[in-house]
């Protein structure tokens, strides 16, 4: 047993895709999230860049003693999974493997799309993890960036026409390709779930990377004995304007939240 939080960074509400499934599979933990939100987005930035911010992310969680992350972000992931993993003797998981898992296991035609922001799809780590995985797969990607802007202004509801709009301007492309299976390579894009599904059909099936990512961690704090007893909380912080942050969370969350979201300079903290 251990009684320490769990640690879970995004460059902002993307990652409580992740956090809403650990609610419902831990509902025990302590959950503490940052939202880097006056860095949001991440999908534009370097690799260089994009390290830096991880390790920060990761230093202000670990200076809430936690005793894992889960590093909520597509975009950090692809990037700094593998420096996070060195530089830290806690567990530390990304979004990508439990996602590529998933997407191998589910489809038929072998024809997985991923939508993800740009830096994840330039990193090419998708691909080349469900390869490694499965040789026969073949992967069709596509950087759709305005989503994270979309879902950051609270626009991720079906019956928005501009997010429809948007919708459709990436995904049709995708859908003439014949993929059964889109992996949700940004933690922010299953927000926009509906719309997705609406463009894709119901023939393609959708992966959810912060969901399978959290359902990683959950059996990696069980396997390591690290679960906790009791009731547990969600304490948010975000680097940005945390009011804001915690309206749009508590929607998201679908839970009241119980305590302001605190604010964070990253930079200097
Ligand atoms: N939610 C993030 C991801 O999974 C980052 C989106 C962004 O900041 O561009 O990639």
């Amino acid at each position: 047993m251990d009684n320490r939080a769990v640690g879970v960074f995004d460059s902002g509400l993307g990652g409580l895709t992740a956090v809403r499934e650990l609610r419902r599979l831990l509902p025990s933990e302590n959950i503490i999230y940052f939202g880097d939100t006056s860095r949001v987005p991440y999908g534009g930035k370097s690799e260089e860049t994009l390290i830096r911010y991880s390790q920060q992310d990761m230093a202000f969680l670990r200076s809430k003693d936690v005793k894992a992350v889960l590093i909520a972000c597509g975009t950090a992931t692809t990037a700094a999974l593998p420096t996070l993993q060195r530089e830290n003797d806690i567990p530390v998981l990304g979004v990508v493997d439990a996602a590529c898992r998933r997407a191998v296991e589910a489809t038929r035609n072998k024809r997985v799309g991923l939508i993800a922001t740009a830096a994840s799809v330039r990193s090419g780590v998708y691909e080349r993890t469900m390869r490694t995985m499965d040789s026969t797969i073949r992967t069709v990607s596509c950087a759709c960036p305005l989503f994270v802007s979309l879902v950051e202004n609270g626009r991720y509801r079906r019956g928005d026409a501009v997010v429809e709009l948007v919708a459709r301007e990436y995904l049709e492309p995708m859908k003439a390709t014949g993929v059964d299976t889109l992996i949700l390579g940004c933690t922010h894009f299953p927000l926009l779930e509906d719309v997705i599904a609406d463009v894709m059909g119901p023939e393609v099936t959708l992966i959810n990377a912060g969901a399978e990512a959290a359902r990683e961690l959950a059996l990696v704090l069980e396997k390591g004995d690290l679960l906790r007893d009791g009731v547990g909380s969600i304490t948010l912080y975000a680097s940005g304007d945390a009011a804001e942050f915690g309206e749009l969370a508590g929607h998201f969350l679908d839970e009241p939240m119980v305590k302001p979201v605190e604010p964070v300079n990253i930079e200097n903290d």
